[in-house]
């Protein structure tokens, strides 16, 4: 007998139902936690308006309790001809309880079912990639204190422009991420409101209580117009695609540095050989490969609101199967930028950083502004002072000082580090601190 909640006692074509089904069966996995809680919240909601009783209730939730344990144990599945999560849990409620398992799909269609499912999954996946970016965050800020002093080039077209510090490259990521948190936290309010009881994207005839179901999974508000509620589906998944490619750029920005800074001919930093790999041919190679895939894992990561957008532009209005399949996409990509986000923490951890780079003459030039300043400082007019160092250089007498003061607010030698952490704990609060 085939399993489709919707069976009207034909048995489906075999290969409809794998083309239909496609991932979602592992997929759903991932929501089976929240469709649980959705459900505990929902009967308990169609209790309080009369739709069930007491006594049903108190039957139900235990059983909704039990199936949570089971998932939580990780033994919970989806079995073979069962469509997905949804028609799952229903499935173990009927198959306990018979007629009273029934009964708790009043009032609520598997299109706002998911919808609330996807809405708190993906408030806990934006935590716990606010976590992730917290630690990273952590450590970039402790090597910035740790390597304040030790100056490195900067750059400007790629050509040695200024003095930069190990304080300021890796207080720069620290306070980008900062920037990236903003985003994270929008995607978390647009998550954060409650589509249960737009049913099938159009309310019902029942006296549904959305403000109850709202404070029982603990939303900000409800998704308010029933019609929104499901055009929320795809808007959500953009969000949260926008806050992640955002994150992905910073990281394959630093992973982009990393593998610049390690080629041999600037040597700026290395990592312990074990955390390098080598070459079949070439005996002396220590690549930095662990780099070059978060490089490109952050590309891919970049592609996500674009392949959404593509996927969901132009569907009609109400809920449409095509949006299944976003589940294919975020799904794996928010796990995959939480592991780039430990993995560059992980190697960071072990970064060495070179000693007393700008003695090499070959960064001679670096010096010229400073030298510059230095002259304005003593009275000098600045495009006078310009011009002197400038014919220095070009008549090849010019002798850097190779004295470094910067003392302004998030300079070398004040990086802000402690108002950078301020900014951090403020953001990380609106959504860590929800918990
Ligand atoms: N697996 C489906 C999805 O993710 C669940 C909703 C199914 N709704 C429907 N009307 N077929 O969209």
């Amino acid at each position: 007998m085939a399993k489709q909640l919707w069976n009207k006692g034909f048995e489906p074509d075999k290969a409809i139902e794998n083309f239909t089904v496609g991932q979602d069966r592992e997929l759903d996995l991932r929501l089976a936690r929240y469709d649980v809680l959705g459900s505990m919240a929902h009967i308990t909601m169609l209790q309080e308006i009369g739709l069930l009783t007491r006594e049903e209730l108190d039957r139900l939730l235990p059983a909704l309790e039990d199936i949570l344990s089971t998932i939580e144990k990780g033994e919970f599945v989806i079995e073979e001809g069962v469509e997905d999560v949804h028609s799952q849990v229903e499935f173990m409620l009927t198959s306990k309880l018979g007629d009273i398992g029934k009964k708790i799909h009043s009032g609520r269609s598997r299109n706002d079912q998911v919808l609330v499912d996807l809405k708190l999954f993906f408030r806990e996946e934006l935590r716990n990639i606010s976590e992730a970016i917290g630690r990273l965050f952590a450590i970039l800020q402790r090597l910035s204190e740790e390597h304040k002093d030790k100056l490195m080039p900067g750059y400007t077209h790629l050509q040695v422009a200024m003095p930069s510090s190990f304080g300021l490259w890796f207080g720069a990521y620290a306070e980008s991420l900062t920037d990236d948190m903003q985003l994270i936290n929008a995607a978390y309010r647009i998550a954060n409101q409650n589509p249960l009881g737009s049913a099938a994207g159009y309310g019902s005839s029942f006296p549904l209580d959305r403000e109850m179901t709202t404070d029982l999974l603990g939303f900000d508000r409800p998704h308010y117009n029933v019609v929104a509620a499901q055009m929320s589906r795809g808007k959500t998944e953009r969000a949260v695609a926008m806050a992640v490619a955002t994150v992905a750029s910073t990281l394959g920005h630093l992973a982009m540095d990393v593998c610049m800074w390690m080629c041999n001919n600037f040597g700026f930093i290395s990592f312990p050989d074990e955390l390098t790999t080598g070459s079949s041919i070439m005996p002396h190679k220590k690549n930095p490969d662990v780099f070059e895939i978060m490089r490109g894992k952050c590309n891919r990561l970049q592609a996500l609101p674009n392949e959404l957008t593509i996927l969901t532009t132009n569907l009609p209005l109400g809920y449409n199967r095509d949006l299944q399949l976003m589940k294919d996409i975020v799904f794996p990509a928010t796990t995959e930028l939480i592991e780039c986000l430990d993995m560059a923490g992980y190697m960071l951890e072990h970064i060495q950083v070179k000693d007393n780079i700008l003695d090499d003459p070959r960064y001679d030039y670096i010096f010229t502004v400073e030298d510059v300043n230095r002259l304005v400082l003593e009275g000098m007019p600045f495009r006078d002072a310009y011009r002197e160092v400038g014919m220095a250089v070009q008549e090849k007498r010019y002798k850097p000082t190779r004295e470094v003061h910067h003392t302004h607010l998030g300079s070398i030698g004040n990086p802000a580090n402690d108002k950078i952490a301020e900014k951090m704990e403020s953001l990380m609060d609106e959504i860590i601190g929800e918990k």
